[in-house]
């Protein structure tokens, strides 16, 4: 049995990369890109989003269904100019409750789920345009069509990979005899995110979502491009992201979202402390059961760091934030390598805008391994808002 100190040591050297080892990964994360740009198996999948930046000037009244977490939003957005959004009205609803879970479920299951929602949200003798963020990795085959390439996060419902899902939608409202509302377009949210804050400040190029999930688009030569960064898979996994990747619903995908989003990142933590419970290294007893699956959640990891207490499961949770933002932060660095100028990144997710510290050590780290000066910020909703910004810019497509 080996003792605390060398577990911990072993650990940090695990979970937290030198700058040189960032920069190596934000080269070869550079070469996925130009794999996937030029056609090329990558791990990247650089979906183009058929949008460019708002001018700002959009106006008008849109209707956003933000999907692809465990809550969805439907929002009534008003775009204003000048770079001025409100939401007028809004409803947020769980995806599983007591008695139901339609992230396991079958595609009409949750699309007649969905279109009963939409209908009991809006006016029936109005017309609506309707964005759809759609926080999932899918083709696009015109600005409304979007085939579902893959679930994440550990969605399993049935019956809609390989499917348009604007057609899934469709159908739904059009038997609940929804046919005032107009599918202008679907994106993802790290496009709305984009979206959001390029209308209001145009040298934002980069969006990304530090959520539940993670992923990042960036404007290559005037097109957002949805990379689908969280499948980044150049990579070395820990013994215990190797646990976690292989008892996931889908294996060996997502590797860099499974190593730093917050679906993810409490399950790490305890796999590690389990593993030390095991080895009998833990002295302190905590109120968790270390032996059961995603007992501990990346919210209580939350609620551990802000308390700061001087114990091994702080420490624990700091290592696995820390090895979270470096990866992302090299990623980024990526990005802006391959740009080859400096522009500002957008951020909306759970994990940035809640998790203590984390969009501080981000900007921390971004500043000790890229040299130009960058605005790194908050945008929050952006996935939502994002949505009535691109049903705008569609909906005479
Ligand atoms: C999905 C992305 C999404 C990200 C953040 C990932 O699991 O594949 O499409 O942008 O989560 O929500």
């Amino acid at each position: 049995m080996g003792s605390l100190k060398s577990f911990m040591d072993q650990l940090t050297y695990q979970f937290s990369l030198s700058n040189q080892e960032l920069k190596e990964i934000a080269q070869s994360f550079g070469e996925e890109m130009a794999k996937g740009l030029g056609g090329q198996p990558s791990s990247l999948k650089m979906l183009p989003s058929y949008l460019a930046n708002p001018t700002g000037k959009e106006k008008g009244s849109f209707l956003a269904l933000d999907f692809g977490g465990t809550n969805v939003r439907i929002l009534l957005v008003e775009l204003l100019g000048e770079g001025k959004i409100t939401v007028t009205k809004q409803k947020s609803f769980p995806l599983a409750g007591e008695g139901y879970n339609y992230m396991v479920s079958t595609a009409k299951e949750l699309f007649d789920f969905l279109a009963q929602q939409i209908t009991q949200f809006i006016d029936q003798d109005k017309t609506y345009y309707l964005g759809h963020t759609f926080s999932f990795p899918f083709r696009l085959e015109g600005v409304n069509k979007g085939i579902l390439l893959n679930w994440t996060k550990e969605f399993d419902v049935s019956g809609v990979e390989g499917q348009d899902v604007m057609e899934l939608l469709h159908h739904s409202l059009a038997q609940k005899g929804a046919d005032n509302v107009i599918l202008a377009a679907i994106l993802n949210d790290t496009v709305g995110t984009q979206l959001t804050a390029a209308y209001q400040d145009p040298q934002c190029q980069i969006g990304s979502i530090i959520g539940t999930g993670h992923n990042t688009c960036y404007l290559e030569k005037g097109i957002i491009i949805n990379m689908e960064s969280g499948n980044f898979n150049k990579l070395s996994l820990t013994r215990y992201d190797q646990i976690l990747n292989k008892d996931s619903e889908e294996p060996d995908s997502q590797w860099l979202e499974k190593m730093a989003s917050g679906r993810y990142l409490g399950e790490i933590v305890r796999l590690i402390m389990k593993e030390m419970e095991e080895q009998g290294l833990l002295r302190e007893s905590y109120p968790y059961h270390w032996t059961e699956k995603y007992s501990f959640s990346s919210a209580q990891m939350s609620q551990i760091l802000s308390k700061k207490e001087e114990n091994i499961l702080t420490q624990v949770c700091a290592l696995v934030r820390l090895r979270s933002i470096q990866l992302i932060a090299a990623t980024y660095l990526g990005i802006l390598e391959h740009l080859g100028n400096p522009v500002n990144i957008a951020i909306d997710g759970s994990l940035y805008e809640k998790m203590p510290d984390y969009a501080y050590l981000l900007q921390q780290t971004m500043q000790e391994i890229y040299p130009n000066p960058i605005t790194i910020k908050l945008t929050k909703d952006g996935s939502g808002m994002g949505a009535a910004i691109a049903a705008a810019l569609c909906q005479n497509k």
